[in-house]
């Protein structure tokens, strides 16, 4: 489990400035689902959290370390990252995709071998996906090989920037109640971007309201629903 914390943090792409002393805390542990409008600044949160992104001023804290003084190549290795149809590798089978952190941390052969089956398990797989190739699975099974190799270094964060996004309503509901019962099951901490209202309410032990690069609420999901504070989370909330 890892807390992450950023603190008067300042972004901006050349002229446009995205956030503006902008501070959150994500808890050890947690759950929580990010919903705003689209460039109201998610990705870019999500994309300074894992070092993806540095910030112009301002600093961010995994478990009181800045991560800007750790070796980038091995945070981003501890902090899985999934988004939408993310890049399987094509030409690589979908065992070799989800060993591909391992091959880099030059793990042996049987340690992968294990943990490739374990992780097809905890995703409720058939080992008999892992000879295909990306283009042979379903968009739901895509998905789910997405959060087998962003968990396949055991990594203490997992950031899912719309990660369900592509896939049909049914398969959507399946994948979430997958990610429930894996954070039941792993001690990670999740942050989970949707422009989903009734995802986000569902998913999020708190829910982040953002909005032009403010928080407008970050509330648990109960007192997001009876207690909006803000005309935009109330709109929000009129879409479910
Ligand atoms: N690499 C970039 N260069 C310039 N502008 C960007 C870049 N990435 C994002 N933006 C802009 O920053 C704003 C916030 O983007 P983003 O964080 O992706 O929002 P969201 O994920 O909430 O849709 C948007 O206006 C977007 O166009
Ligand atoms: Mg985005």
């Amino acid at each position: 489990m890892s807390q992450i914390r950023l603190d008067k943090i300042k972004k901006s792409y050349a002229q446009q400035v995205i956030l503006e002393d902008f501070s959150v805390e994500i808890r050890d542990g947690e759950m929580v689902t990010v919903i705003g409008g689209s460039g109201s600044g998610k990705t870019t949160m999500l994309k300074l959290m894992n070092g993806l992104l540095t910030p112009d001023i301002g600093h961010v804290y995994i478990d009181d370390t800045d991560i800007q003084t750790v070796d980038q190549n091995q945070l981003r290795r501890n902090i899985g990252y999934v988004i939408q149809n993310i890049g399987l590798f094509p030409h690589m089978t979908i065992a070799q995709n989800i060993a591909y952190v391992l091959e880099l941390e030059k793990k042996d052969s049987s340690f992968i071998e294990k943990r490739v089956k374990e992780l097809i398990q905890l995703m409720n797989l058939d080992e008999e996906i892992l000879n295909r190739y990306p283009d042979e699975l379903s968009g739901g099974q895509k998905q789910r090989i997405g959060i087998a190799r962003a968990l396949a270094a055991s990594p203490k964060i997992l950031l899912m920037d719309e990660a369900f996004g592509a896939v049909d309503e049914i398969t959507r509901h399946v994948l979430q109640d997958e990610i429930l019962r894996i954070h039941q099951q792993l001690p990670i901490t999740i942050v989970f971007v949707t422009h989903n209202i009734q995802e986000a309410l569902r998913l999020g032990e708190r829910v982040m309201v953002m909005k032009d690069g403010q928080i407008e609420q970050f509330d648990k999901s109960e007192q997001i629903q009876k207690n909006p504070q803000t005309d935009f989370v109330k709109l929000l909330l009129s879409y479910r």
